[in-house]
């Protein structure tokens, strides 16, 4: 009948309505089917709008292992740019074995002598080997992660344009673990 075909109608929507998920749980995704759907043509993948070139925060990203590497020696942002640094380490060891950082330093500096500089200083887990003594050698630097753990720092890149060298300042890795950092 069509008088109730129009009832039902709206009935359905309102029971679906009404049938939403519990506050504070997210709704599930739709069982995954061979044809893409309809809803997702023209939707531009995440990842490219975030990358897109605006001169705005440089999202840069780097991993360390249990075999003392970093995954990158380049990284590079422009001069004066927002930096979103994020470390990873990939290893499952604790940081106090194979604990790792991210320490940028001036133009100039030296990564053996800044290394040995942070051992002199007091470097430890505590101050995440960047002792007092030796920030006014650095730009930016993250906490010091072990196996599985994250950390992210956000700075300013100095305006002068230039090779960074970055390390991590764990004792005995910065000989391996280092890089540029090319800010054009
Ligand atoms: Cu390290």
């Amino acid at each position: 009948m069509r008088t109730s075909q129009l009832l039902t109608v709206p009935a359905l929507v309102a029971t679906l309505l009404l049938s939403g998920c519990p506050e504070g749980e997210k709704p599930s995704a739709p069982a995954p089917t061979d044809a893409p759907s309809a809803a997702d043509a023209g939707v531009i993948p995440a990842p490219m709008q975030a990358f897109k070139d605006d001169g705005a925060v440089a999202e840069l990203a780097l991993e360390g292992d249990d075999q003392m590497r970093f995954n990158k020696k380049r990284l590079t942002a422009k001069a004066g740019q927002m930096v979103r640094l994020t470390l990873k380490h990939v290893g499952t060891m604790p940081a106090q074995a194979m604990g790792h950082n991210v320490v940028i330093l001036h133009p100039g500096d030296d990564i053996f002598e800044f290394g040995a500089d942070v051992g002199k200083n007091g470097g430890s887990l505590e101050n995440n080997y960047v002792p007092d003594a030796v920030r006014g050698r650095v730009v930016a630097f993250t906490p010091i992660v072990g196996g599985g753990e994250t950390a992210t720092v956000e700075f300013k890149m100095p305006d002068k344009p230039g090779e960074y060298l970055f390390l991590c300042s764990f004792p005995g890795h910065f000989g391996q673990m280092n890089g540029v950092f090319v800010v054009e």
